[in-house]
């Protein structure tokens, strides 16, 4: 579980969290929700551990990781898989060098390891075959023409594949998403999220969503925070919000709502 408390940040004078509490359990899906710049991707990345809070704590299964010395905090952030707002791939690297630069950029340097993070995690997300018919010429023909291909030659679905692909290496038991259906068109929005789903009941472990997509919320969160003016407006489940009575927030749904 993640357990956030009273989580203070701000950049200079501009205050954009202003003391956040919430709790992530674990085995289900969390969106995060808040008009642009309310704060979802630096709430995301405090979590994650890109940006230190200025103040509170985060505790992610009983760590409090301000209190942790940097070998505990690295094996701590490895339970963490990241997918970047944008797909937030290098146009330099190839398919394979963009899944798994962060376990090369950790130092594993082990190419047979690499390798099988690689087609395991681009099987998972649906790229290639099945993982299991890895020995199989088919599979073999496929993972030659993806694993050269750089990520300006994808289609953008297949960019937010290529990105969830990189969060799973190293199987974390928490994956955060920020907006990973923005800019995809419904159908293939629907895909991602299926393919969140699907990932989630697979590997067994808790999503953490930043979505504006109203659709993708009504379909896969099972617990909603919404963020507005550095403080959480609402905080409960599906059903909650969609009767909540808060005025902020049934503007927001209301804006949102041509996406059901
Ligand atoms: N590194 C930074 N330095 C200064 N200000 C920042 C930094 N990162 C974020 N901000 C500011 O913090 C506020 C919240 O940004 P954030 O990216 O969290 O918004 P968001 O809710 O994710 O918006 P969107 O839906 O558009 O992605 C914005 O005003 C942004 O300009
Ligand atoms: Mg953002």
């Amino acid at each position: 579980m993640i357990k956030i408390n009273n989580l203070y940040k701000a950049f200079g004078s501009k205050i954009v969290l202003d003391g956040i509490s919430t709790e992530l359990r674990n085995g289900i899906t969390h969106c995060i929700i808040g008009k642009s710049g309310s704060g979802k991707s630096v709430l995301l990345k405090l979590i994650v551990g890109l940006l230190p809070a200025d103040r509170g704590t985060i505790e992610i299964d009983g760590n409090e990781i301000n209190s942790l010395n940097e070998k505990k905090l690295y094996q701590v952030r490895r339970k963490i898989g990241y997918v970047f707002q944008g797909a937030a791939l290098f146009d330099s690297m190839n398919v394979y060098e963009n899944v798994v630069i962060g376990e090369f950029e950790n130092g594993n340097r082990d190419d047979n390891y690499l390798l099988d993070q690689a087609q395991k995690t681009l099987s998972a997300v649906g790229l290639l075959p099945n993982y299991s018919e890895k020995e199989t010429l088919h599979y073999q023909k496929e993972w030659n023409i993806l694993k050269n291909i750089k990520p300006s030659d994808l289609s953008g679905g297949m960019k937010k594949r290529v990105g969830v692909a990189r969060a799973l290496v190293g199987q974390p038991k928490y994956i955060f998403y920020d907006e990973p259906t923005t800019g995809l068109d419904p159908i293939t929005s629907e895909q991602i999220d299926n393919l969140i789903d699907e990932l989630e009941v697979k590997m067994k472990f808790t999503s953490v969503i930043i979505t504006h997509d109203m659709f993708s919320v009504s379909k896969i969160a099972e617990h909603i925070v919404m963020l507005d003016s550095g403080k959480i407006l609402f905080d409960g489940n599906r059903e909650e919000l969609f009767k909540s009575q808060i005025a902020e927030v049934q503007n927001f749904l209301k804006r949102y709502h041509t996406d059901i």
